[in-house]
C-alpha cells in the first residue's frame, strides 16, 4: 500500500516537527494489535507463516458455530492460549504504554488482544475491544462464570455451565460474528473523536469495527503515529511511521515524550 506517512527506521533522530506534535499533545489513544505481544512470544493471526490463522482456520477455532460443531476442540485451543500467555509475560512496548500514563493529561488505551498484557505490565482502564482470554462465560446466556468455579471445572473439556443447563462454559472472547460490546466501542470512539494524538501499534488493520477508530481519530484531526514492522491498512492513513518492532519504538516515544513533556 502506498503511504504518505513520514518513515522513520531509527530512534536516534527525531524530526523536529514530531517532536512538536509530542510536546502539543494532551491526550493521547493507542489502538494496539496482536503484534504489541509478538514479542513476547504470542503469535500474531495473520503473519503468513507463525500467525495463529495461517495454521488453524479461523471459523472452526473462532465462530459460535465451530464451538456448537466442536466444543472440545475450540477449548483445548483457548487452554493451549491461555498456558502460552501464561509461560511469557509482557515485554518492554507494553511496559513503555504503563509509563505512558503518567506522562499526559489523558490516555486511552484501546486493544484488540485479549491476553492481558497491557493490564500485568500496569497500564489501567485499558478498553478490551476483543474481550479477555482469561475470564469465562455461559454458552447460552452470556453470563460471567466465577474465576473460583472455573478453576475447580478445569480441564480439557468445557465444563457444563452453572447458568443454564444447556450451556458449557466458553472463553469471554469476541468471535467472529459476534457484537462487541457496546459501552466499550463506544468509550474507543470517543476517545478517536477527543484525542490529539493517537499511536497504531502492531495491528493490520483488516478487522472492524476495531479498524475504524484510527480513522475517526484521523477525522477529528488527530495526529497518527503507526508502529509497525510492516505496512498495514492503516498505513495510508498515518502521519508519521515508525518502522519496526514495539519493543524498539514504544520506549524509545515514550522517553521523548517524557523530555519533552
Ligand atoms: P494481525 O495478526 O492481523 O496483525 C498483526 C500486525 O502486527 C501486523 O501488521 C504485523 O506486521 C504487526 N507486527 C508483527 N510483529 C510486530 C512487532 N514486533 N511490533 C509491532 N507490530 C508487529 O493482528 P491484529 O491486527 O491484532 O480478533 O488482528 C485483529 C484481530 O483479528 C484480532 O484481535 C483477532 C483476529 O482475528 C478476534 O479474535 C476477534
Amino acid at each position: 500500500m502506498s503511504t504518505r506517512a513520514a518513515t522513520l527506521a531509527e530512534p536516534s533522530e527525531w524530526p523536529a516537527s514530531l517532536v512538536e506534535e509530542l510536546n502539543r499533545c494532551r491526550h493521547v489513544a493507542v489502538l494496539t494489535g496482536a503484534g504489541v505481544s509478538a514479542e513476547s512470544g504470542i503469535p500474531t493471526f495473520r503473519d503468513a507463516h507463525t500467525g495463529m490463522w495461517a495454521r488453524h482456520d479461523p471459523m472452526t477455532l473462532a465462530s459460535p458455530q465451530g464451538f456448537e460443531q466442536d466444543p472440545e476442540t475450540v477449548w483445548q485451543w483457548y487452554q493451549w492460549r491461555r498456558q502460552l500467555i501464561a509461560n511469557n509475560h509482557p515485554n518492554a512496548g507494553h511496559q513503555a504504554l504503563a509509563r505512558l500514563q503518567g506522562l499526559v493529561s489523558e490516555l486511552t488505551l484501546v486493544t484488540q488482544n485479549v491476553d492481558g498484557f497491557h493490564q500485568l505490565a500496569g497500564s489501567e482502564r485499558v478498553l478490551e475491544l476483543h474481550g479477555n482470554i482469561h475470564r469465562n462465560i455461559c454458552s447460552v446466556t452470556g453470563e460471567l462464570i466465577d474465576a473460583e468455579w472455573m478453576q475447580q471445572h478445569d480441564g480439557q473439556r468445557p465444563p457444563p455451565s452453572p447458568h443454564h443447563p444447556r450451556g458449557l462454559a466458553r472463553p469471554d472472547v469476541v468471535w467472529f460474528g459476534e457484537a462487541l460490546d457496546s459501552s466499550i466501542l463506544e468509550a474507543a470512539f470517543t476517545a478517536a473523536s477527543q484525542c490529539d494524538l493517537m499511536l497504531i501499534v502492531g495491528t493490520a488493520g483488516s478487522v472492524q469495527p476495531a479498524a475504524s477508530i484510527p480513522v475517526m481519530a484521523k477525522d477529528h484531526g488527530a495526529v497518527l503515529v503507526e508502529i509497525n514492522p510492516e505496512n498495514s491498512e492503516l498505513t495510508a492513513l498515518a502521519d508519521w511511521r515508525l518502522a519496526g518492532p514495539g519493543t524498539k519504538w514504544l520506549p524509545a516515544l515514550v522517553d521523548k515524550l517524557a523530555a519533552t513533556h
